[in-house]
């Protein structure tokens, strides 16, 4: 079912329940008080209009997006929420993780449970991500500091975009420690290489080169919901009046109109050779192009499709994850995102081979929301989420998780 309507759902149960003669008859209310669902907030649910109006009422990352939808610009919020064509992989990023089923395991001792991933020898207490996302501070003004702070708190990996409304610099200072960049690169090597070195004398330990977009792609939905004018509507020329962003400065301003840059395998092993950083590649769906990731030198790989946002290619991420960890086979580490909402799809992807799972818009909807602490929110929620499926099929780490024990194919029986 459609996460939306899902929250729908359970909201029109509440209010059906709120409204029912049943609670004058019955100790319900006192039942429902014990266990933090008072009367009086079962009063207020008749009135609402299913948003949730406080950090306490969010149960699941979903009760984030309608707020967020709420708070922001209709031309910011079809920016974040659209993908490609009919947006159909966008939708199925998430969906396909149902054809995905849990093998459970019973009378596990999991008193030390432990979260924590190892990535290029540094250990990370928790095994989410931050997805590079463009302009945070037109979501919210605390944008990617406030951001940076609730993954500092939280021992979430940052990964930053190229397109940030704040420079690394700051961004780093707010996470403690620098963060991994996202590079969108330059066609021409001297410009390229000027932001490759900026990002390096501030410290970045990694480089994840996005190469999903390369082609361009077919915006059909969001432009429907842009001013005809786009960016230069009077209206939005309040905050795009420069339209250069903050790693956009000391760089040279690309013609109009120039063309398309090509970028081949050996753009990798140059971009590679020219830094002490390490290089993941982002975008990286088949077995094959694993295989020449690993033999170009990339350092680690992302299974991503853009959130949904490159190409409508109808493959979710999660379909592509087993052939990708086949190409790498354990040579490099492989990161997942695309359509996370749920601890258990954190499990899975998990459990299926991947380092690292990786979100893009569930924290934007909590930066929306709340910045910082929604943010922090939405982190927790994932966090208790995964604790409690880790529980429940016996796998205490993630080493425990791994291939072929945990996961089934639903459509075929096979074990992943
Ligand atoms: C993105 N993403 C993205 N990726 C990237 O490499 N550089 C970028 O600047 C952006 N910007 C961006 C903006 C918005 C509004 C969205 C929604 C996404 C893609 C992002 O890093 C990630 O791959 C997806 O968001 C993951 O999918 P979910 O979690 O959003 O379903």
């Amino acid at each position: 079912m459609d996460p939306i309507e899902a929250l729908k759902g359970r909201r029109q149960f509440l209010k059906m329940l709120a409204g029912s003669p049943l609670l004058g008859y019955t100790d319900l209310p006192a039942l429902l008080g014990q266990r933090g669902l008072g009367f009086s907030a079962l009063e207020a649910l008749q009135d609402d209009d299913g948003i949730i109006g406080s950090i306490d009422e969010a149960f699941e990352v979903m009760d984030f997006e309608p707020l967020a939808r709420k708070m922001m610009l209709p031309e910011h919020w079809a920016y974040l929420a659209t993908g490609v064509d009919d947006d159909k992989t966008l939708r199925w990023n998430h969906e396909a993780f149902s054809n995905f089923s849990l093998r459970m395991r019973r009378m596990v001792d999991f008193s030390n449970l432990d979260i924590s991933t190892e990535l290029f020898g540094v250990r990370w207490d928790s095994p989410i991500g931050i997805c590079p996302v463009g302009s945070l501070k037109g979501f919210h003004t605390q944008g990617e500091p406030g951001t940076a702070r609730a993954a500092h708190a939280k021992g979430n990996l940052m990964m930053l975009s190229t397109q940030t409304s704040t420079p690394v610099e700051e961004v780093n200072e707010a996470y403690g420690q620098p963060v991994w960049y996202q590079l969108y690169t330059r066609p021409d090597w001297e410009n390229a290489q000027r932001l490759v070195k900026r990002v390096e004398s501030a410290g970045c330990p990694v480089l994840v080169f996005t190469i999903d977009l390369l082609g361009g792609r077919n915006t059909v939905t969001n432009n429907r919901a842009q001013p005809p004018e786009g960016v230069r509507a009077p209206f939005c020329a309040n905050c795009h009046d420069d339209l250069s962003k903050p790693m956009a400065a000391g760089l040279t301003r690309r013609a109009p109109g120039s063309p398309r840059a090509i970028y081949t395998w050996d753009y990798v092993k140059r971009l590679k050779d020219s830094t002490s950083m390490k290089l993941i590649l982002k975008g990286i769906v088949t077995r094959e192009d694993a295989e020449l990731a690993v033999q170009y030198g990339a350092d680690g790989v992302i299974v991503s499709n853009h959130g949904g946002r490159g190409s409508e290619s109808l493959r979710a991420t999660v379909e592509c994850l087993p052939e990708v960890v086949e190409g790498t086979a354990g040579r490099i580490p492989v990161i997942l995102d695309g359509g996370v909402r749920r601890g258990t799809d954190v499990f899975k992807a998990l459990a299926m081979g991947a380092d690292l799972v990786a979100i893009g818009r569930p924290y934007v909807w909590g930066l929306a929301g709340f910045g910082q602490d929604g943010v922090e929110k939405v982190l927790d929620i994932l966090h208790s989420e995964l604790r409690l499926i880790m529980r429940q099929t016996g796998a205490t780490s993630i080493n425990e998780m791994r291939r072929g024990r945990f996961v089934m194919d639903r459509r075929t029986g096979q074990r992943l």
